[in-house]
């Protein structure tokens, strides 16, 4: 099968730039797909200020900067998604809107062979796949925050998976430049499975006044030299995303250290949802 170069990003928040952006600077035709004009023109500043930034660093000349916006295009309309080879989800981590936009997406696309692949953290990718009438070419491909940093992606088949599919995903984020772990369709599947107790028993160490947060993260950062602490990388991860993820975990196995701390809770209906918001365990305001 031939490399993709037609690529479908559904949503531009954190994930879906990321993805947008390493994409378009792998050379691919890259058409995003958000629900409102406000949501695109944030998530094509986001885009551009991460390019710009690599081009002030010395990373990315403004040539190449300037080939992957040209190969961005935006739409409102799922439609417009029609002639994609691969497509990736990356809206927000709720089942209905994934539901939705798969149940969507499957009718736009029209090579039936195209690959329709969810970024979700958590949800289990069969309920997703199963909405669709082309469960073979549904697959879990999670990437992490931020893309264009973190090199791996996890590729996760749902029973209903196709080994083509798997092995075509595999390729596709090869071509990104990713490195591939293959993880089981269980919430949280490898990585948020080991991490988000994690970072809930931190919140849970601030919670019960344990300890203060940045006593916290440099014991981790110091300690065992993570590059950022615990509520800190919440605060990365966005505090209503984890605890999106939490609940789909602990909706799955039931296990009390998958279950969302109140704080958590608190800090998510107050609107402190970390770096996106300006305030999460620390504040971001200039
Ligand atoms: N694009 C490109 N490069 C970037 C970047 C971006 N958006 N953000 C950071 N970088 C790179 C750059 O190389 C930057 O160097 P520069 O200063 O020369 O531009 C370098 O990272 C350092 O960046 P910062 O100066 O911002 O310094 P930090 O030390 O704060 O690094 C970090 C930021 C890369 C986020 C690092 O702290 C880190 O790796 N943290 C851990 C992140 C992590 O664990 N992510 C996984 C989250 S879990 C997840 O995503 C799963 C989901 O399902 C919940």
């Amino acid at each position: 099968m031939d490399p993709v170069t037609r690529l479908g990003v559904v949503g531009c928040g954190l994930m879906g730039s990321g993805i947008a952006e390493v994409a378009a600077l792998g050379g691919l035709d890259v058409r995003i797909a958000e629900a409102t004009h406000d949501a695109v023109e944030a998530g094509r500043r986001r885009i551009t200020a991460s390019l710009d930034r690599g081009v002030r660093r010395g990373r990315l000349s403004e040539e190449r900067r300037d080939r992957a916006l040209a190969g961005l295009s935006f739409t409102h309309d799922l439609s417009d998604l029609a002639d994609r080879q691969f497509v990736v989800e990356a809206v927000a981590e709720n089942r209905d809107i994934k539901t939705d936009v798969l149940c969507t997406l499957d009718k736009a696309v029209e090579d039936p062979a195209a690959i329709l692949a969810t970024n979700t953290s958590s949800i289990p990718v069969v309920d997703l796949a199963v909405v669709t009438e082309r469960p073979a070419q549904v697959v879990g491909m999670h990437f992490f925050n931020p893309v264009p940093v973190q090199r791996l992606v996890e590729v996760i088949p749902a029973l209903t998976t196709s080994q083509e599919t798997v092995r075509r995903t595999r390729d596709f984020a090869g071509q990104l430049g990713k490195q591939v772990i293959q993880a089981p369709d269980r919430s949280g599947f490898v990585v948020n499975a080991l991490l988000v107790p994690y970072l809930l028993s931190a919140v849970r160490m601030v919670e019960s006044g344990g300890a203060l947060p940045d006593d916290i993260d440099q014991g981790m950062e110091l300690g065992c030299a993570h590059p950022m602490g615990p509520l800190r990388l919440l605060d990365l991860i966005g505090l209503d995303t984890a605890q999106a993820v939490a609940e789909s975990m602990y909706e799955e196995f039931k296990e009390p250290l998958y279950a969302p701390p109140a704080l958590l809770r608190r800090m998510v209906a107050a609107g402190h949802l970390g770096r996106k918001t300006g305030r999460g365990f620390y504040s971001y305001h200039a």
